[in-house]
């Protein structure tokens, strides 16, 4: 059965969509964008025209003539007195990856493995016979792990005992298991602005109304706000990244961490801290985790960032109470963490400090690279350097990075167009650039950038208001 897509959500997320060209053009394009990262997929049923042209405020013939070229490049499929619905040349269904056939994918931001991994591997190949005889259903996760996972955590200065973790198929599973869990409808959920994309995912899936928490290279965490929203809407939960945001690598000071706690403690707000970026430190230094301040704060981690991300090795440290809870939706999503992973990350976390040593220095090499090229070949891009995290949060100024995602996609490059990252097509002037790559990657990639962003050319554009939704 294919969904609706509203008039009103879709112009949402079209954002401010105009730029120099036609503007049935445009909108086909725009609609392409948010089918090549996501925010549409395959099946979803567009607007009638005469809804979508209200909404968006141009004329019937501009929405027809965009579906038409949307129909004839095979993104949309008309049948009469259904119609339209979003498709993707081929019968490929889902939405249409950003790296498809692509030479260079600047879509994740991810490191290549810990060269320590594969030896890893094999170790726990032998260890595996030993645990055999066991059912195998693991649903909180090996003993062994989650007290190297509660070490961690006592060696950052946050006592923590292994029956507070409960090990996850990653963060994103982990995050999935705590939104079922302290989320019912109706509620609110606050969240950074920019912020991860498929935290925005989850929470969309579970009908969230959402809030804002901005965040900005500048400013860094709007404050004022992030307290105006939680008093006057107690959310049932926060989401945000307190250590090297991503996209921004910003990190929360301490007298911030006090406040927010505070703040959230006060009207029963769960702040749910996601760490999986926390152990990718360059020149910063060590600060209080977040959940040292509240015993409210629930934290997600994951080995991902820094041992490999096909490793999908993650965990939620939280009070105990709510682990049972968590234990107790658990089964209706999955019956437990694969068992081998689970030996190999154990095996990695004696590894800990050589593996964030490991990535400090690829991390440092990427982020200089990046940041000398960018203002070699396109100077006028105001780039904030980060001192941890694997990305650069670009403002380019005037350019439309959903125009110059598709560019530069013609040109073998595939990157993320800002508003992936935001709430109501917010973002659009700004450009997530992952730096963990080889630097002749870095650099062929920042030639196709400065080339398109030429072509692509600039408009000023009027951010839209950081709406509550
Ligand atoms: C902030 C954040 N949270 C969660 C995840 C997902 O982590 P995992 O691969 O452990 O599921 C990512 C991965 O990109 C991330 O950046």
């Amino acid at each position: 059965m294919s969904s609706l897509v509203t008039a009103r959500r879709l112009a949402r997320d079209l954002g401010e969509w105009r730029t120099a060209g036609p503007a049935y053009r445009t909108l086909a394009d725009r609609v392409r964008v948010l089918l090549m990262d996501g925010r549409l997929s395959s099946g979803h049923r567009l607007p009638a025209e005469r809804e979508l042209s209200q909404a968006l405020g141009v004329s019937r013939t501009t929405v027809a003539a965009a579906y038409a070229k949307l129909r004839d490049d095979g993104y949309l499929l008309s049948v009469r007195g259904s119609g339209s619905t979003l498709a993707l040349p081929g019968g490929q269904r889902g939405s249409q990856p950003l790296e498809t056939g692509l030479a260079l994918d600047f879509t994740k931001a991810t490191a290549p493995a810990y060269p320590g991994l594969a030896a890893a591997y094999q170790q726990a190949a032998e260890q595996l016979p030993r645990y055999l005889g066991h059912d195998g259903f693991d649903m909180t996760g090996l003993p062994e792990l989650r007290e190297a996972i509660a070490a961690s955590y006592d060696a950052r200065g946050l006592r923590t005992s292994p029956d507070q973790i409960m090990v996850t198929i990653g963060a994103q599973h982990a995050l999935s298991l705590l939104t079922a869990t302290l989320y019912s409808p109706g509620e609110r959920i606050l969240v950074e602005q920019p912020t991860y994309p498929h935290a925005l995912d989850t929470f969309s899936a579970a009908g969230a109304r959402l809030l804002a928490l901005p965040v900005s290279a500048e400013s860094g965490w709007d404050m004022a706000a992030a307290q105006l929203q939680i008093r006057r809407s107690a959310p049932s939960m926060a989401f945000l990244m307190p250590d090297f945001h991503n996209p921004t690598g910003l990190s929360l000071d301490v007298e911030d961490r006090a406040r927010l706690t505070a703040a959230a403690q006060r009207e029963g707000t769960v702040l749910v801290a996601d760490e999986t970026t926390a152990w990718l430190d360059i020149d910063r230094g060590p600060l209080p985790p977040l959940a040292s301040f509240s015993g409210q704060v629930v934290t997600l981690g994951s080995l991902g960032k820094l041992a490999w991300g096909g490793l999908r090795i993650g965990w939620i440290r939280a009070p105990r109470e709510l682990l049972a809870r968590v234990l107790r939706n658990r089964p209706s999503m999955d019956l437990g963490t694969p068992l081998f992973e689970q030996l190999v990350a154990t095996i990695l976390m004696r590894d800990l400090p050589a593996m964030m040593a490991n990535r400090a220095l690829g991390l440092r090499r990427g982020r200089d690279t990046l940041v000398g090229l960018l203002a070699e070949h396109i100077p006028q891009w105001e780039v904030h350097v980060p001192d941890g995290g694997l990305s650069l949060w670009i403002n380019t100024g005037t350019v439309s990075t959903s125009a110059l995602a598709l560019a530069a996609r013609a040109e073998g490059l595939a990157i993320v167009p800002g508003p992936r990252f935001g709430l109501d097509g917010a973002f659009e002037r700004y450009l997530r650039l992952p730096f963990a790559y080889q630097s002749d990657q870095l650099a062929e990639g920042v030639q196709i950038l400065a080339d398109v962003a030429t072509r692509v050319g600039s408009s000023p554009l009027r951010m839209p208001l950081q709406a509550v939704i």
